[in-house]
């Protein structure tokens, strides 16, 4: 007989990963080593080491990962502006590259031979968690017992209530919801229909608009280098400002996305995102770039932050493109320092004041007023030599 496997299993206390526990043992002769990466997820249940002992694994961790994943995955995708498809600020596809790290990390310390997650053929999770844990650590193998068992869920819970789990769900879940710190993303059910507005039910951090207060709030945000510093003048931890900031604009009812996305496996599948602080931070990144870059350095970063919010969707985290694209990113950064004033009203995010000691803005520049230094003179012989080819090409080709 093969010797048995030691399946080092991510594992979220949900009925995939709790069914998964049992199926391993059976199907592929294993011990199973369950990891929980708490990433600032609302829904980390604090009696999940038992219940995945109770579901029969060997071990259980819970790392907690928050910090870790602020500083290394989500303030690097800030920096880089990585909106995928100008809507979604890629909350789970940063988590995964993270889970995969801490999957790698206990099974290098445990000896284990394989890794395993919940994840099922159709989504972008195990494109991401295959290829990050292949790229760690290639001497790995992976199963997704959810890509091969082929059961549905009534029959996961037979599965399951047979070898006696207590399952977590009774009842079917309409949606399908994931979420860490950086935001909540939530598919199926009624969504499914691209022509249904979203039911107000599937929310949990934002409140509506017609909820939200009737007057406006006004936040001061301060940034060095690139990267979130203090909360109207306050020096906050990452972990909380990114907390503040999700409870502020989403009580404001601002963080609400609705994604019509192309997936990786080649779908396109409706998707709704809650990513308040996401949201804050992005358009206040964004303000402060454009007070601080000049003309040239903007519109190539925009192809840059394209490519680098692609990478992360496809689970390209581990890759040599990220290092590439990290080392321009951090090099537009250096002078996106200052401070930046939003108005956070009825769903709406505006930017409304920046100001920043490395200012390419010059109001002596700029004005109209007695004080303009601008040299006007000039002006005549610049347009002159700028529009000479289109002059010398009606002369020529008329
Ligand atoms: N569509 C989003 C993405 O690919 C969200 C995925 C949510 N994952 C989940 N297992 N429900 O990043």
């Amino acid at each position: 007989m093969k010797d048995k496997e030691l399946v080092i299993l991510a594992y979220s206390g949900g009925l995939d990963t709790s069914v998964a526990i049992p199926w391993l043992k059976e199907n592929y002769n294993a011990e199973v080593i369950t990891v929980t990466a708490d990433l600032g997820q609302d829904s980390v249940d604090k009696n999940l080491e038992e219940k995945a002992l109770k579901s029969g694994a060997l071990r259980s961790y819970i790392i907690d990962g928050r910090e870790t994943f602020i500083n290394e995955f989500v303030w690097p995708s800030l920096r880089a502006s990585a909106i995928y498809e100008g809507q979604y600020p890629l909350a789970t596809a940063l988590g995964r590259p993270l889970i995969a790290r801490y999957l790698v990390e206990i099974a290098l310390k445990e000896g284990g031979t394989a890794i395993a997650h919940g994840c099922t053929g159709k989504g972008n999770d195990q494109v991401r968690l295959d290829v990050g844990v292949s790229t760690l650590a290639p001497q790995l193998s992976i199963i997704a017992p959810a890509r091969e068992w082929n059961m549905d869920r009534e029959q996961e819970i037979e599965y399951g209530e047979k070898r006696g789990l207590d399952l977590p769900v009774t009842r079917k879940n309409l949606y399908s919801v994931d979420e860490n710190i950086w935001g909540r993303s939530i598919e199926s059910g009624p969504l499914e229909d691209p022509w249904n507005e979203p039911p107000e039910e599937i929310y949990s951090w934002t409140r509506s608009i017609s909820d939200a207060p009737q007057d406006p709030m006004y936040i001061e945000i301060d940034f060095d280098k690139g990267l979130p510093v203090a909360l109207d003048g306050k020096s906050l931890s990452g972990i909380d400002l990114v907390k503040k900031l999700n409870f502020l604009a989403g009580s404001n009812g601002v963080g609400r996305i609705d994604h019509l996305e192309n997936r990786l496996v080649g779908i396109k599948s409706r998707e709704i995102y809650e990513s308040p602080a996401a949201i804050v931070l992005h358009a206040c990144h964004n303000a402060l770039e454009t007070m601080t870059l000049v003309k040239e350095q903007q519109r190539f970063k925009n192809f840059v932050s394209q490519q680098y919010a692609d990478m992360i969707y496809n689970g390209l985290w581990y890759s040599s493109h990220r290092r590439n694209l990290d080392a321009y990113i951090s090099s537009t950064q250096e002078f996106v320092t200052g401070k930046i004033r939003v108005k956070l009203f009825k769903g709406s995010c505006s930017v409304v004041g920046r100001s920043s000691p490395y200012a390419l803005y010059d109001y002596e520049l700029a004005t109209y007023d007695e004080s303009d230094k601008f040299d006007h003179s000039s002006a005549e012989g610049f347009i002159k030599l700028f529009g000479l080819p289109y002059k010398t090409q009606t002369i020529k080709q008329d």
